[in-house]
C-alpha cells in the first residue's frame, strides 16, 4: 500500500463520475457526520482503490463497494488514511473488474477554524456568538469534507443534500433547492444535481443571513446574502454582478450555465472571495460597499472582485485547468477579464491605467532568481497554495494584455469564445489556450507565448542612439544586478515625438539594428542636451518604447534619450501609462544597480506636477521605499530626502486639498487619501495637525463630514506618528474605535495604521495585538505594516511568536505573508544570515518559496545600500532637489 504514498497525482484505476453527498453538520458541537455514494467507472482491474481524504475519520465497516451489474458486493479488507498526503487507500481481497459500480463511504469531521475544507466562521446576532458553517474547497481542500478525487482534471456531477439543519438557517449549495422536508426545528435541504464539475468548486454555506436579489435579462436570478440587517450593503456589488453576467454572456458567446448564482458574505476568509460554481464567497470587504461608510477604494476592490469571480464562472469553472500547472490559466485570465469588465462599467475610473500597479507587482516577483515560470511544476498538492501569487495573477493577466494587444481585440475576443466552447465542461491546458487563438489570428501564438509562460523572468531591453541607428538589446532582467540566461521573442512597439507615429516589430533575438531612416521615415539629430528627431522638419523631441506599457518588460535607455524623456515628461506630452513606465522601470533599474540613486531622484523631480492617481500612487510607494534604504544607507541625509519627497507631493496636496469637492472624481478621492497619508509619514506638520483636528472632531461624532471615508487612513496614520509610550491616547481611541466598530472596512483601515508608530514599544504593542481574540485571523495580515523603524522589533517578534502564528496560519497560504512583510524590508547581509538561520531551526514547508524570495529581497536590499553609500556626488544632488521650489 506504501506504493501509493508521497504520491502528487492520484492513481486513474477508477473514475469518479457522480457523488451523492449527505452532510448532518453540528454548529453547536462543531463536528460534522457524512456519508458518499460515489458512482465510479473502474477503468482497469483493480484490488486498491485510491482517493483522498483528510482529517476524516472513516468508519472501515461502512465502506463497500456494490458493483452496478451483478449487485455484488465488495468490502474492503484494509482501510488506510496517509494523513500526509491526504490519500485514503482501500484493498481489497479480490480484484474489482473493469465495469460501473459504487463506492459508498461513511466518515465524520470537524468543522475546523481553519478557513479551509468544511469549517466555521462566527458572527454576532442580537448581542450572541454564532457559528455558521462554510466551505473553501480550493485548492486542494474538498477532501476535508468528504472523500474524493479532489483533482481538477476529476469532474463529476454533486448531488448534495444537508440534513438535521436548524430551520431558520439560510442552506446554501451550488445549486438551487431540490426539496426540503421542515420537521420541526430541522430541516432536511437537497440541491438539484449539478452539472459537471471539479471538486474544488463544490460549496456550502450555512447560517443566518438575509439576502436581497435582482435577475439577469435572461432570467438568472441574483442573490447578495449578507449579515442579519446588513443587505443595504449588498446593493452595489448586486449591480455589478448583474451587468458583469450579461457582458460575460456577450463576450464568451456563452450564456451563464446555472439557474442561479449566489454571492455571500463570509466574516472569517483567508483569501479575498472564492468563485464556487453558483455560490460565490467574499471576505466582507470585497463584497460590501456602504455608501456613507465606504471609501473609494472598497467600491474599486469590490467592482474588481466580483468581475473577478464571475469570469471564473466560464473561466475556471466551465473551462477548468487540467491540474495546477496551469492555474495561472484560471487566475491570470481571471485577473484580465475583470479589469476589461471594470472599464466597461466605469470608464471613469482608468482601470488600464491602474492595471499597472497591479503588473508592476509581477515584474517585481519575477525579477527575483527565485520566481518560477508560469507554467509551474507541481509535484505535490502542498506546493498548490504558494502559487496564488503574482507570477499566475499579474504576469499571466500581464502577458495576456500583451498578445491581446499584438494580435488585436477582435480576434482575440473571437477566438476565446471558440476556446470556450471547444472545451466547455471539461479541461484545457495552455497549449489549448494558444491553439484557439493561433487559428483565430493566423499568428504563430504558440511559439511567441512559450517564451513567456515556459521560462520564468522578463527581458529589460536596452535602446541606444547611435551614427542614425536605433540598437535594441535584451538580457534577462535581475534585481539583485546578476546575468540571467533567458531569451524571449519580445513584441517591441515605439513612439516618436507624438502618439501618431507609432511603430512596431518583434524582437527575435538577443540584439536588433534599425536604420531610423528606414523605419521610422525620419532622421535623428544627435544633439548635446540629447537626441532629437527630425520628421518633415517637426522637431520630434522623444522616443518611448513599449507604448502603453503593453508589454511585459522593462526598458533602459542610454543617457541621451533618458534626458529627452525626464524632458518629455516635465512638458506634459506623454500619457500616464508611459510615465508610470518610465518611472517604475527606473526604479527597478536602481534597485538592481544599473541607474544611481542620484539619477533616479533627478528623474522624480519631473513628476513634480504629476496628478494622475496611478503615476502618483507609485510614486508614492516609491519614495517610501527610497526613504527606507536611505534610512540605512545614509540616515545623515534622511531630513533631506524626506524634505525633498514632501516637495514633491506639494502640488497634488495643495489641488486636491483636504475636503472633498462636490462631484469631483473617483481617481481623486482616492489620490487624497494617499497623498494625506504619505505625507503624514514623511513626517508633514501642517498635515499632521489637520489630521488631528479632524481626527477630534471623529471622535466627537462619527458622522462628522470632516473625516469621511477616503481621508480617515490619512488622519490615523497621523495620529499614530506622535503616540508614545507617555502619551498614549491617540492610540488608545483607535483601538476605542476598532472595538466599536462593525465594519470590517473600518476595522483593517485601523490595523493598517497602527504599526506605522514610530515608538518601537508601541509597535511591540501592535503587533502583540494582533495574536488577541479582538483580530479575527483572516485580519492579522493587514497589521504587519510597520514604519521602517520598527523592522527590527517586528523581527524579533516574529521570531519570539513563530511557534504560536505556525500553529494559526501554517497551513494556508497567509502564513506566507508574515514572512514576506517582515523579512522582505531588512536591509542588511547580516540579517540574511539570520533569518537563513532561524528558519532552518524552525523549518515550515507552507513557506519555502515564500522565504527563499524574501530572502533574496533582503540581499538585494543590503547590496543596493552598499552602493548608495558609495555615490560620492548624492549630499550636492539632494542638496540641490531638496532646496527647489515646488
Ligand atoms: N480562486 C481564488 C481564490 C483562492 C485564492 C483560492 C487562493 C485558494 C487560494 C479567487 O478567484 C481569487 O483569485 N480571489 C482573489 C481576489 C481577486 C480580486 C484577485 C483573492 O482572493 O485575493
Ligand atoms: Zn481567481
Amino acid at each position: 500500500m506504501s506504493q501509493f504514498k508521497g504520491q502528487s497525482r492520484l492513481p486513474k484505476f477508477a473514475v469518479p463520475k457522480r457523488y451523492d453527498v449527505r452532510l448532518r453538520p453540528d454548529l453547536v458541537a462543531c463536528q460534522f457526520v457524512g456519508s458518499v455514494a460515489i458512482d465510479l467507472d473502474i477503468v482497469s482491474d483493480t484490488r486498491f482503490i485510491v482517493l483522498n481524504a483528510a482529517e476524516l475519520s472513516v468508519n472501515p465497516p461502512a465502506v463497500s463497494f456494490t458493483q452496478l451489474d451483478s449487485s455484488k458486493v465488495f468490502k474492503p479488507s484494509k482501510v488506510d488514511g496517509f494523513e500526509d498526503d491526504g490519500i485514503l487507500v482501500m484493498e481489497f481481497e479480490e480484484t474489482i473488474p473493469v465495469g460501473l459500480g459504487v463506492l459508498a463511504i461513511g466518515f465524520q469531521g470537524i468543522l475546523n477554524d481553519k478557513m479551509k475544507g468544511f469549517y466555521r466562521s462566527t458572527y454576532e446576532h442580537n448581542g450572541e456568538k454564532k457559528n455558521m458553517a462554510v466551505t473553501q474547497f480550493e485548492p486542494v481542500d474538498a477532501k476535508r469534507c468528504f472523500p474524493c478525487w479532489d483533482e481538477p482534471a476529476c469532474k463529476a456531477t454533486f448531488k448534495i443534500t444537508l440534513e438535521d439543519v436548524p430551520s431558520e438557517l439560510v442552506a446554501l449549495s451550488n445549486m438551487p433547492v431540490s426539496q426540503e422536508i421542515v420537521n420541526g426545528h430541522r430541516k432536511t435541504v437537497s440541491y438539484q444535481e449539478t452539472p459537471i464539475m471539479s471538486t474544488y468548486l463544490v460549496a456550502i454555506v450555512v447560517g443566518l443571513f438575509d439576502y436581497i436579489e435582482d435577475h439577469t435579462s435572461d432570467g438568472v436570478k441574483v442573490r447578495v446574502y449578507c449579515q442579519v440587517g446588513k443587505e443595504n450593503r449588498g446593493k452595489f456589488a448586486l449591480q455589478v454582478a448583474v451587468k458583469t453576467l450579461e457582458l460575460y454572456k456577450k463576450y464568451f458567446g456563452v450564456p451563464y450555465p446555472l439557474p442561479k448564482l449566489d454571492m455571500v458574505a463570509i466574516p472569517d476568509f483567508s483569501a479575498g472571495a472564492m468563485e464556487n460554481y453558483g455560490l460565490v464567497t467574499y471576505r466582507e470587504t470585497a463584497l460590501l460597499f456602504d455608501d456613507q461608510h465606504s471609501s473609494a477604494s472598497v467600491k474599486q476592490n469590490v467592482t474588481i472582485t466580483v468581475a473577478h469571480e464571475l469570469a471564473h464562472q466560464w473561466f475556471g469553472n466551465l473551462v477548468t485547468m487540467e491540474w495546477w500547472t496551469h492555474l495561472w490559466l484560471n487566475e491570470g485570465f481571471a485577473t484580465w477579464v475583470s479589469y476589461l469588465a471594470t472599464e466597461s462599467l466605469f470608464p471613469e475610473w482608468k482601470i488600464w491605467t491602474q492595471f499597472l500597479d497591479e503588473s508592476t507587482e509581477g515584474l517585481k516577483l519575477d525579477g527575483l532568481e527565485e520566481s518560477h515560470p508560469i507554467e509551474v511544476e507541481i509535484n505535490h498538492a502542498a506546493e498548490v497554495d504558494e502559487i496564488f501569487d503574482a507570477i499566475s495573477y499579474t504576469k499571466g493577466a500581464s502577458v495576456i494584455r500583451m498578445l491581446q494587444n499584438y494580435l488585436g481585440a477582435a480576434p482575440f475576443e473571437r477566438s476565446l469564445a471558440a476556446y470556450v466552447k471547444k472545451h466547455a465542461y471539461s479541461n484545457a491546458k495552455t497549449e489549448d489556450l494558444w491553439a484557439a487563438l493561433e487559428e483565430g489570428s493566423g499568428e504563430p501564438v504558440n511559439k511567441l507565448m512559450n517564451s513567456w509562460t515556459q521560462q520564468k523572468g522578463y527581458p529589460v531591453v536596452s535602446v541606444e542612439v547611435k551614427d542614425q541607428k536605433l540598437k535594441f538589446d535584451q538580457t534577462q532582467f535581475l534585481s539583485s544586478g546578476s546575468q540571467g540566461e533567458g531569451e524571449w521573442i519580445v513584441p517591441i512597439t515605439l513612439c516618436c515625438g507624438s502618439y501618431d507615429l507609432r511603430k512596431s516589430f518583434l524582437l527575435k533575438t538577443k540584439s536588433e539594428t534599425l536604420d531610423i531612416k528606414e523605419f521610422l521615415g525620419c532622421s535623428i539629430a544627435e544633439t548635446e542636451s540629447g537626441s532629437m528627431c527630425n520628421k518633415n522638419n517637426t522637431v520630434c523631441s522623444w522616443i518611448k518604447i513599449n507604448v502603453d506599457q503593453a508589454g511585459f518588460y522593462r526598458v533602459k535607455y542610454d543617457e541621451k534619450l533618458a534626458a529627452t524623456l525626464r524632458n518629455a515628461i516635465q512638458n506634459k506630452h506623454l500619457s500616464a501609462t508611459d510615465r508610470f513606465g518610465i518611472l517604475d522601470d527606473s526604479y527597478a533599474l536602481s534597485m538592481a544597480r544599473q541607474l544611481s540613486f542620484a539619477s533616479l531622484l533627478t528623474l522624480l523631480a519631473a513628476y513634480k506636477e504629476e496628478l494622475d492617481y496611478t503615476v502618483l500612487s507609485n510614486l508614492i510607494s516609491i519614495s517610501q521605499k527610497l526613504a527606507r534604504i536611505a534610512a540605512d544607507a545614509i540616515p545623515e541625509l534622511l531630513d533631506l530626502i524626506n524634505q525633498f519627497f514632501i516637495g514633491l507631493l506639494q502640488y497634488s496636496a495643495e489641488k486636491l486639498g483636504w475636503q472633498p469637492k462636490p462631484g469631483e472624481s473617483h481617481l481623486d478621492a482616492m489620490l487624497r487619501g494617499e497623498v494625506l497619508t504619505t505625507l503624514a509619514l514623511f513626517g508633514h506638520d501642517l498635515t499632521i495637525n489637520e489630521a488631528r483636528r479632524r481626527f477630534h472632531a471623529y471622535i466627537d461624532d462619527r458622522n462628522t463630514p470632516l473625516l469621511p471615508p477616503d481621508i480617515r487612513k490619512a488622519a490615523y496614520v497621523a495620529v499614530m506618528q506622535t503616540v508614545t509610550q507617555s502619551n498614549r491616547a491617540g492610540y488608545d481611541s483607535l483601538l476605542r474605535v476598532y472595538r466599536e466598530s462593525d465594519q470590517s472596512e473600518e476595522k483593517n483601515r485601523i490595523l493598517g495604521s497602527l504599526a506605522s508608530c514610530p515608538d518601537p514599544d508601541i509597535i511591540l504593542e501592535v503587533l502583540n495585538f494582533l495574536l488577541t481574540s479582538e483580530v479575527r485571523n483572516q485580519d492579522a495580515i493587514f497589521g504587519l505594516a510597520v514604519c521602517s523603524k520598527g523592522r527590527e522589533t517586528a523581527w524579533t517578534w516574529l521570531k519570539d511568536n513563530w511557534e504560536k502564528i505556525s500553529k494559526t496560519w501554517g497551513s494556508g497560504f497567509l502564513i506566507t505573508r508574515f514572512v514576506s512583510a517582515i523579512v522582505s524590508p531588512l536591509a542588511s547581509f547580516e540579517k540574511v544570515e539570520e533569518v537563513e538561520e532561524f528558519f532552518k531551526a524552525h523549518p515550515n514547508p507552507a513557506i519555502t518559496r515564500t522565504l527563499k524570495q524574501s530572502i533574496e529581497r533582503v540581499q538585494i536590499n543590503a547590496k543596493w545600500v552598499q552602493s548608495v553609500q558609495g555615490e560620492k556626488d548624492l549630499p550636492k544632488v539632494l542638496k540641490e532637489l531638496a532646496s527647489r521650489k515646488y
